[in-house]
């Protein structure tokens, strides 16, 4: 990052990569970008600590752990990451498991997103890089000259960044989709008609593997960030409000969706956090506009019960890093120009697999027999047929390929 100067341009930043956004998807393609020798300043609107403390995903694909590892960033997912192996479905007061190693070679990781986005804000600090927080970024322009600026404004003062590209990683609500001209993107949507009122509880979890429960009063997973926290959820309606769910009502309705197994109680205890998140199934295509790149939620959403959000964030931008190598390094633009279409393969079949996920555990009417009866026809065939279970598995896992 380079400053001008003079006191009148002193709010003049310049960088190679411009990134709004420090969530995984920018802090991740930040890190990318300097261990191939390539600038980067990272806006972010929040401050540090909120964004540290954000309680969102927890599920880490193989590739995800790979990626993590191949980029230094593994120390304390080595130490504190859980593996697991399979995850357990519950309907009709049975238990099955998905054996997803035995199926697939390959597993899941379990790690809170802001201990991965922790994480990646200290190795980006100590690698003396630019990360702005509270530096929001109200327009971009120039985004179809080679030296786009982004617009942003901190301490109650206009700034700009020029840069030769941006990296639009702001998320769902985030201004950077939306300085593509008019008439350039399609969207592509879908809304549920329900909500996730997600917990995070100081009790030490129940289970060893993540419990995705399809009951008639609606859907609950059971899912674990330590030994001593438990991580929870539970379908409630797309306008509930937090208010209406004291401690001992969520405990309450989590007893009742999932003690369904015969001698299985969960634990309860304090609640840490509790919050509420639409569901949604978004993408926007092309990815890519001139010297604007979109990547992670600001341009796909998917509803989290495939647990893909963070992960296909994530895969975008390690795309998007060895895109811009090879024009920094090679002055070769062929996977700039292929990203949008490279991720949308992933995208899409993310995009599949949490919809069908979705449609499996969720009471999706109030009185629909037909739908249920479908439930449980798909659930019983992932419990008893192998090819069911494998595909279901490795697309849970993450595919290699795509
Ligand atoms: P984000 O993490 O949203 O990061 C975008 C960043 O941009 C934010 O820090 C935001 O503050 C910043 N920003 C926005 N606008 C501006 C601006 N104008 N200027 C500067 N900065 C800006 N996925 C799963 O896989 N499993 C889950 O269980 C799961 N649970 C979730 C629960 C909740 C409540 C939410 C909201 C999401 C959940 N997700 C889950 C999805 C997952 O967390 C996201 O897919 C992931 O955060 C995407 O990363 P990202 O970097 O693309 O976007
Ligand atoms: C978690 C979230 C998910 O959406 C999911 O499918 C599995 C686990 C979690 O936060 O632990």
């Amino acid at each position: 990052m380079t400053r001008n100067g003079t006191n009148e341009e002193d709010a003049r930043m310049r960088t190679q990569v411009g990134i709004v956004g420090a969530g995984p998807a920018g802090l991740m393609l930040s890190h990318l970008l300097h261990l191939h020798g390539i600038e980067s300043v990272v806006l972010e609107c929040r401050s540090r600590e909120y964004v540290e403390q954000r309680v969102r995903a927890g599920v880490l694909e193989q590739g995800s752990v790979d990626l993590l590892h191949r980029t230094g960033l593994a120390d304390r997912l080595l130490r504190e990451g859980m593996r697991h192996e399979g995850i357990e479905l519950r309907f009709d007061g049975e238990s099955h498991r998905v054996p997803m190693t035995e199926l697939t070679g390959r597993a899941i990781t379990v790690y809170g997103q802001q201990e991965v986005v922790k994480d990646l804000i200290a190795a980006r600090l100590a690698a003396g890089g630019s990360l702005l927080f509270e530096a929001d970024a109200v327009r971009l322009d120039g985004l179809d000259s080679d030296s786009p600026v982004i617009h942003f404004r901190r301490d109650g003062r206009d700034e700009e960044l020029h840069c030769d590209f941006v990296a639009g990683c702001d998320g769902f609500h985030g201004v950077s989709r939306g300085a593509v001209p008019d008439g350039v993107l399609r969207a592509y949507e879908r809304t549920y008609p329900f909500a996730w009122l997600g917990v995070l509880a100081a009790a030490p979890p129940a289970v060893d593997e993540l419990v995705y429960a399809n009951h008639e009063r609606g859907f609950a997973l059971y899912s674990l960030r330590s030994p001593e926290i438990s991580r929870l959820y539970l379908q409630v309606a797309p306008d509930e409000e937090i208010a209406a769910w004291p401690d001992e009502r969520i405990w309450a309705e989590l007893r009742t969706r999932l003690e369904t197994v015969p001698g299985w109680s969960l634990n309860e205890g304090p609640v840490l956090e509790k919050s509420i998140t639409p569901m949604r199934s978004f993408v926007v295509e092309p990815m890519q506009w001139q010297r604007l790149f979109l990547a992670g939620d600001a341009v796909h959403i998917v509803p989290p019960t495939g647990a893909k959000g963070m992960n296909l964030a994530l895969a975008d931008v390690a795309l998007l890093g060895d895109a811009f190598a090879a024009w920094y390094g090679q002055q070769r633009t062929d996977l700039l120009e292929t990203y949008s279409t490279t991720a949308l393969r992933r995208v899409w079949r993310a995009q599949h697999f949490s919809w069908w996920m979705t449609s499996m555990l969720h009471r999706l009417e109030k009185d629909d027999p037909y739908e249920t009866k479908l439930q449980a026809a798909t659930l019983r065939y992932v419990a008893t047929s192998a090819a069911y279970a494998t595909s279901l598995a490795e697309n849970y896992v993450g595919l290699p390929e795509v």
